[in-house]
């Protein structure tokens, strides 16, 4: 599957023919200034929570492309009731199987309230399982030992993981959720885009090294394949 970075916990999947958004804030990133929100092409929109620096541009995407937001039940009521015709919610715990694939949806230990301040359920995180790789998008949260459940039920190849520190995990954390989740690969994000989570490349990559993790640390734009 190829992966791309849009900043700060936005990444576009494209799985087979299905393209797959994660949690998009990219208007208002300034090291995001050169995404072109408008020519991003998506079929679903995961959102892990409320808060603003994961749902941004979530409704200008949904509403450009007429994709299906995937979100808790608030969340999904919320961009209903703002005109996005298609939206799946969800809760923790339950699944849904989707054209790319499975969707679970996990704990995350985080706040969660939409931009206006409405009640947005609990923060979550996803699991997809394709029939190509399975991977965890953390969301926003801290280290919990909800994240052993997983693997009991997963076989991840790869995980997203928030490294920022200060709202989030930091890197030796997700270090640990990487052991937690039994995955030796690990896509950093929600680091740099505002100067409480300003993190040296330089040091996380090394700290990854010693602990005998790949940490990828993309370029905003950057494609990748996994
Ligand atoms: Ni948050
Ligand atoms: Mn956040």
């Amino acid at each position: 599957m190829e992966i791309t970075y849009y900043g700060q916990s936005c990444f576009l999947f494209q799985i087979g023919e299905h393209r797959v958004l994660f949690d998009p804030f990219i208007s208002p990133n300034e090291l995001a200034s050169n995404i072109d929100v408008d020519s991003i092409k998506a079929d679903y929109i995961l959102i892990s929570h409320g808060h603003q620096d994961h749902v941004h541009d979530a409704e200008r995407i949904a509403k450009n492309n007429n994709a299906t937001i995937v979100a808790t039940f608030e969340i999904a009521n919320w961009f209903g009731q703002k005109g996005v015709e298609k939206t799946h919610p969800m809760n923790t715990g339950g699944k849904v199987t989707l054209p790319f694939g499975t969707v679970k949806m996990v704990n995350a230990i985080h706040s969660s309230s939409l931009p206006d301040g409405t009640y947005a359920g609990t923060a979550a995180g996803f699991v997809v399982e394709t029939e190509d790789k399975a991977f965890y998008f953390a969301g926003d949260t801290a280290l919990t030992y909800d994240m052993k459940l997983i693997p009991e039920q997963f076989d991840l190849d790869f995980a997203l993981m928030p490294i920022g520190d200060n709202f989030t995990m930091d890197i030796h954390n997700a270090l640990i959720a990487a052991d937690f989740v039994q995955v030796d690969k690990l896509i950093g994000m929600h680091y740099d885009t505002f100067p409480y989570i300003e993190i040296d490349h330089e040091e996380v990559k090394e700290v990854a090294k010693m602990a005998g993790k790949e940490l990828i640390l993309m370029e905003i734009g950057e494609s990748i394949n996994l």
